[in-house]
């Protein structure tokens, strides 16, 4: 069971790296513009910084020939970083050639079982099941992730299913326990992982009678 974090946000990862319980970074495009940061200098600064056991960097290309190139200059980083490729065909053929050659993939934008056989067979280190986005559309997150899940399991499929996408603590847990070996998370549903109103509450009091044994 492990935690990633899902930001281009330097010094968010930072903060929480401090605590020891974050394991690996994925990033998208849209993460990298919003942040304005260089994507390869990102990537490549992440790799000097910390000892992460992936940090996902999605490639572009309209064919998989195009996909392997744009990742080369990522895979010379170093070995923990990891090629994020789309669910297409293409990026599924850029995944078997990358995944045959020891670098380590991750297929991203999965939205059903049929899409989770193939990334399997394409040798994928992670696959990225997208929770919030299958909740967006009436669909449930939750229950793809199971399916994945059973079926990994059943078939003893060495791919991890990251679930991705997830907007909100009361899925995390959910998710780990119906199948996903890592959950991806923006930094402020991290940040509420450690937080419940009775511990607050609970603290409250053990301060206050902390004070009167202590003096
Ligand atoms: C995962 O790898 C993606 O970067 C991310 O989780 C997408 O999340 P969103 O659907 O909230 O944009």
């Amino acid at each position: 069971m492990q935690i990633f974090l899902d930001t281009a946000n330097y010094h968010e990862i930072a903060e929480r790296y401090a605590t020891g319980l974050v394991s690996g970074i994925t990033t998208n495009p849209t993460l990298v513009r919003k942040s304005g940061v260089d994507y390869f200098d990102f990537i490549r600064t992440l790799s000097r910084d910390f000892a992460f056991e992936s940090i996902s960097a999605e490639v572009d290309g309209k064919n998989a020939d195009e996909m392997i190139e744009n990742a080369q200059q990522y895979i010379k980083i170093g070995s923990e970083v990891t090629i994020k490729l789309p669910l297409t065909k293409e990026g599924l053929i850029a995944c078997k050639i990358l995944s045959d050659e020891g670098v380590k993939t991750n297929v991203t934008l999965c939205f059903s079982a049929a899409q989770a056989v193939m990334t399997a067979l394409a040798g994928a280190t992670y696959i990225s099941p997208f929770v919030g986005r299958m909740n967006d559309n009436s669909f449930s997150g939750v229950e793809l992730v199971r399916a994945i899940g059973g079926l990994y399991s059943a078939k003893r499929v060495e791919t991890k299913v990251l679930a991705a996408s997830l907007r909100d603590v009361h899925h995390v847990s959910r998710c780990l326990l119906y199948g996903a070996d890592v959950v991806t998370l923006p930094t402020a549903v991290f940040d509420k992982m450690y937080n419940h109103v009775l511990t607050d509450a609970g603290l409250a009091i053990f301060e206050k009678d902390f004070k009167e044994i202590n003096g």
